[in-house]
């Protein structure tokens, strides 16, 4: 049976209970009201309001200059579209790096003016004393770690994390580390199967993967991917189950056609 099943709103309890029972977790960002509408209709688990709306809502190259204002913004949005689905927002990049107090501060502003239901924060036992501070305020922390792509300008590159033993050590140490310290969960971003596969099988709570194999308790994706919006990104993790990009710019150009032969708008279409 499906721990699932017609309930009023997902929880984080929820989540470890679907782990506890193998049931998958599904999981995908959203940034705006109307887009978060149909995604929590549609039975969506987790809503993430990912600071990936630097790359896919404002066109930035990287997820670095998105603001906490803006996430803000973005999230409470989403929020007031969310009926069943969990919202969890990135703390953006630059919002929690300096100290615990400000990575709290932060976290309260996000729960306090966005109405969120928890965040997401990169970085392993580094950012532990943050992560701590905000857990003691009642606020549920996801963890995020391997490709965390806040900090692309050290990695150089978005290609696949964790390949060499060391840092595939580290990244076992920091999913035990966050676990103990009290996050409901954790993102895993493009690391090999097989090291995903350990993780998840390692700690009790839920793992939820992207570019990290089938093994997790759970996948997240990028809407704007999975509907096809972007033309140009396509990973091989990524799995697009529309192609809106043709969809839209079809009825645009049809829209435009209408306008320009005065087909539109008609008798039945004017006061
Ligand atoms: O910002 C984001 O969309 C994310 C996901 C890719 C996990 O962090």
């Amino acid at each position: 049976m499906s721990v699932n099943k017609e309930i009023k709103r997902v929880t984080t309890h929820i989540l470890q209970e679907m782990k506890n029972h193998g049931e998958k977790i599904a999981m995908l960002t959203a940034y705006d009201y109307s887009m978060a509408a149909i995604v929590d209709a549609a039975g969506m688990d987790i809503i993430l309001v990912g600071d990936s709306a630097s790359n896919v809502m404002a066109g930035h190259e990287t997820t670095l200059p998105i603001t906490l204002d803006q996430m803000i913004y973005h999230a409470s949005s989403v929020v007031r579209a969310a009926k069943r689905a969990l919202v969890i927002v990135d703390l953006p990049f630059g919002s929690y790096q300096g100290n615990s107090k400000e990575a709290l501060n932060s976290a309260i502003r996000i729960m306090k003016e966005a109405g969120a239901h928890g965040v997401k924060i990169e970085g392993g036992v580094e950012i532990a004393e943050s992560v701590t501070r905000i857990l003691t305020a009642g606020i549920p922390v996801m963890g995020h770690l391997g490709l965390t792509p806040q900090s692309i300008y050290k990695f150089g590159t978005y290609t696949v994390r964790a390949k060499e033993e060391a840092e595939a050590q580290k990244l076992r140490e920091d999913a035990l580390k966050l676990q103990e310290l009290g996050c409901f969960g954790i993102v895993l971003e493009k690391i090999p199967a097989q090291l995903a596969k350990e993780v998840t099988e390692s700690v009790h709570i839920p793992i939820i993967g992207i570019g990290a194999g089938r093994h997790c308790d759970g996948q997240v994706l990028v809407l704007h991917d999975v509907l096809g919006i972007n033309k140009e990104f396509k990973p091989r993790f990524l799995r697009q189950y529309a192609n809106l990009y043709d969809v839209m710019n079809d009825a645009i150009k049809n829209y435009i056609g209408d306008v320009k032969s005065k087909d539109f708008p008609n008798e039945k279409e004017q006061y």
